[in-house]
């Protein structure tokens, strides 16, 4: 097919009907981060290829081999955000946040880009819902932070998902616990993918989390981060239950979340999805209590999510959900000719002051067509001007549903306060419109 009329690889289009959908479930997504006080920020979609790197790890699947990095024109190196936590940290230390008082709360829509095999719900480019909380290390937060996201499905009706925590501790414990498992590891080397076979030096970690069978296995039988834990974290992990178990949310303790970015700490959890075939995560997130002091900050705790919208779509659509569609047209007005085509034009700018959705026909048709065209679109009401109507200063509006008829004065010539005085009245009487 050619590279023209074809979408690159790993890319989606999202026609009206669809972005009418996603605008909905963003609906919700806003307007419950605004209830908890997160305020939008808005980041570049490139940022220096030295951020991600520092932030997402070296050592990640993410920066080793899925980053879109190039030169820009001036030579400097540049990468397509792989994800949006890294630039909201940048922001917030570039415009000091931190001095306007802690917690800071954001959220974003972000369009997301990594260089992965195209499957059911993983792209090239991709886009996430993702909150980011800064200054509060209190285990209340992390709380607050997966009943955003859980209030979110709920809001939308989503079923049938599991949350699934785990802590990675910080990096005194997780050294130690990182040692003990390299050490269980080495003896079966052998028989784990090269993949893991390359991850037992650098990220033995991400061992746990490996969907081959065989690595999956022997990991089964591998130390647990949690027997590991120092005092401080595993209390930090118990407070996180406990506020859980406060708020009626339900959740599983699955040691093998590990998460594939490298700046997590403490606090880990994912929602799966058992409709989402392998690629099971919907909303992945934690803490990163390390990362602004990494970053270049003062030491500041950091905590967040982000939940992958056409993953999400993917559960809706399977869950038989659906979103309320727009109403595209509510009024449409056919004309008969040219004459008749200037006050169709007149009404329907008239009902767009009022907010009511109308539309004419500027494709020339036939008025047989412009009513077969009324039919497709779903107008509630036409109405047809033609000299007959001009002559009389009025016009018929047709309920469709119900075939009846109204009286509509237009005026003579065209009068907007004499139309929509009368149109309003008339569309006042179906449902669904409140003035
Ligand atoms: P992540 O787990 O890499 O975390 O991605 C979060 C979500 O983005 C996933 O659960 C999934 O729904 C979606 N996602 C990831 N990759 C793809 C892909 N290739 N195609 C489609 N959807 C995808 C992060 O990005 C972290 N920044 C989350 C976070 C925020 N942690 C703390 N704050």
């Amino acid at each position: 097919m050619s590279l023209l009329t074809q979408a690159p690889k790993g890319t989606q289009d999202l026609l009206p009907r669809q972005t009418a959908e996603w605008q909905e479930a963003e609906r919700v997504m806003r307007r419950e981060a605004a209830l908890r006080g997160f305020g939008e920020i808005r980041t570049p979609v490139f940022e220096h290829t030295e951020l991600f790197q520092r932030s997402v790890g070296e050592t990640t699947d993410v920066v080793q081999k899925e980053m879109y990095t190039f030169l820009d024109k001036g030579g400097r190196s540049i990468t397509l955000r792989p994800e949006g936590t890294a630039g909201v940290v940048r922001a917030m230390l570039e415009h000091a946040a931190y001095n306007e008082g802690l917690p800071q709360k954001f959220y974003y829509f972000t369009s997301c880009y990594r260089y992965e095999k195209p499957q059911a719900g993983r792209l090239r480019e991709f886009h996430q819902f993702g909150v980011e909380m800064f200054g509060a290390a209190e285990p209340s937060a992390d709380a607050q932070v997966i009943l955003l996201g859980k209030s979110i499905f709920d809001s939308l009706g989503v079923k049938n998902l599991s949350l699934e925590l785990n802590s990675i501790g910080c990096p005194e414990c997780r050294a130690k616990y990182t040692k003990a498992l390299k050490e269980y590891f080495q003896g079966r080397e052998n028989e784990l993918c090269e993949t893991c076979q390359s991850r037992l030096e650098r990220n033995p970690m991400r061992i746990l989390d490996c969907k081959s069978p065989v690595c999956s296995k022997i990991a089964e039988g591998a130390p647990r981060m949690l027997d590991y834990l120092c005092d401080e974290c595993r209390e930090h992990f118990e407070g996180v239950k406990r506020y859980l178990d406060a708020s009626g949310v339900a959740y599983r303790v699955n040691p093998s979340i590990v998460r594939g970015l490298d700046y997590y700490t403490r606090t880990v959890f994912e929602f799966v999805s058992n409709d989402l075939g392998a690629q099971s995560t919907v909303l992945g997130g934690g803490r990163y209590d390390g990362l602004v002091e990494e970053m270049g900050g003062k030491p500041t705790a950091g905590l967040g999510f982000a939940l992958g919208l056409e993953r999400l779509m993917m559960i809706l659509k399977a869950q038989g959900i659906e979103m309320p569609a727009p109403q595209a047209c509510k009024v449409f007005v056919a004309a008969l000719d040219d004459a008749a085509k200037v006050c169709a034009v007149q009404m329907v700018n008239a009902l767009h002051t009022c907010s009511i959705p109308a539309d004419y026909d500027s494709c020339g048709r036939s008025l047989k067509a412009q009513m077969k065209y009324a039919d497709k679109i779903g107008a509630e009401f036409t109405v047809v001007v033609g000299g007959d109507e001009l002559e009389a200063g009025q016009v018929m509006f047709k309920n469709m549903a119900t075939r009846e008829q109204e009286t509509v004065k237009i005026g003579k010539p065209f009068d907007q306060e004499v139309f929509l005085a009368d149109a309003m009245a008339v569309l006042a009487k179906t449902e669904g419109i409140h003035f």
